[in-house]
């Protein structure tokens, strides 16, 4: 349809696909996509439209800044994960067998195009995932967003269209803000990260197969966690996160056992890291995260990861 829109206009446009999942997320698919370009006559005039899920977008992207040394793009993001959360902010990226993430490029899109109605035809086990994103907004930064989710939980999961607006319309405000206020990590943005240092690691161990909503479902569980073992968070307010996730139809385990030095070796290779030490965000109150010296990201040694994963790793 977009195709036949540009022609229409007169204007010259290609369709340009690949393979779906994060196993396309690569830098075969980014030098794919070079050649298809190349083929196309794309030029530095010229711009990429990355219509699909995060993983369209974060490639699509990555391609868009590093192709002849930058060109501009756009996102229409097709699933609720990329609606609120990938295709804004800047960042794109491509995973190498490693780790997730590890080549990318800070590179805004001109333009965000968001059509919730897109989502109809998205599977459950994707919208779900989608939704893990926006409970994090709400422990982070949003209190009433949290409750909104609470009083609201049956409403989103059978996709209300006012349910829909207010959580993607919420979400996209909050990155706006946050990335606004830190575009290139340097501090606070770093909270969007909440719950992502266990997921990127455990969607490594679990070879992709877990969506990455669902571990950071499940990551948000660990983190949180570890916030109240360091006495920054009460279990109270864990708990009701955890509730949260579950009554939105979202994981709390793996569905396989994660051994705990795996996870461990994984956090190394978190962009969070600091001179080998593993760096975390936490929660001090729904709504609002942990400080120290004015900085959010908090060093954690291995002996307390090791002691303190035993609990949540079950
Ligand atoms: N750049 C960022 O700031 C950022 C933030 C969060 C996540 N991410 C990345 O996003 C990726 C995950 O994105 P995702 O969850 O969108 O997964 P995805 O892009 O793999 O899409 C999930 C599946 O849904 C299909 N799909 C997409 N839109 C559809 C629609 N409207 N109807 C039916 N099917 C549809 C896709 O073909 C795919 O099979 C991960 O690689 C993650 O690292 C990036």
């Amino acid at each position: 349809r977009l195709l036949k829109g540009f022609r229409e206009e007169d204007i010259k446009a290609c369709l340009i696909d690949f393979p779906a999942g994060e196993k396309s997320k690569n830098l075969d698919t980014v030098h794919y996509l070079v050649k298809r370009l190349l083929e196309n006559n794309f030029d530095r005039k010229s711009a990429i439209i990355a219509l699909g899920g995060g993983v369209v977008g974060d490639v699509g992207g990555f391609t868009a800044a590093v192709f002849m040394r930058g060109i501009p793009y756009i996102q229409v993001p097709t699933t609720l994960l990329a609606q609120v959360d990938s295709s804004i902010g800047g960042k794109t990226a491509v995973d190498v067998p490693e780790g997730k993430n590890i080549i990318g490029a800070f590179h805004q899109p001109k333009r965000v195009y968001i059509d919730p109605s897109l989502l109809e035809s998205l599977p459950e086990r994707e919208f779900i995932s989608g939704l893990a994103e926006v409970v994090k907004y709400g422990v982070i930064y949003d209190r009433s967003l949290f409750e909104y989710m609470e009083r609201n939980h049956e409403k989103i999961r059978s996709r209300e269209k006012d349910a829909l607006l207010h959580i993607i319309t919420s979400s996209c405000r909050i990155k706006k803000e946050i990335v606004e206020e830190d575009p290139r990590e340097e501090n606070k943005r770093a909270i969007l990260n909440y719950g992502h240092t266990s997921a990127h690691a455990l969607e490594k161990i679990s070879g992709y197969k877990c969506l990455h909503g669902e571990a950071v479902s499940v990551g948000m569980r660990i983190s949180g966690w570890l916030a109240v073992r360091k006495g920054f968070w009460s279990m109270d307010e864990w708990r009701r996160q955890n509730r949260l996730l579950e009554s939105l139809g979202l994981p709390l385990k793996m569905d396989f056992k994660v051994d705990e030095n795996e996870l461990i070796k994984n956090f190394h290779y978190d962009k969070k890291a600091e001179d080998r030490t593993i760096m975390f965000v936490f929660p001090k109150r729904i709504g609002e995260m942990m400080t120290i010296n004015g900085r959010y990201k908090i060093p954690v040694s291995e002996n307390e990861l090791r002691n303190f994963l035993k609990d949540v790793l079950w």
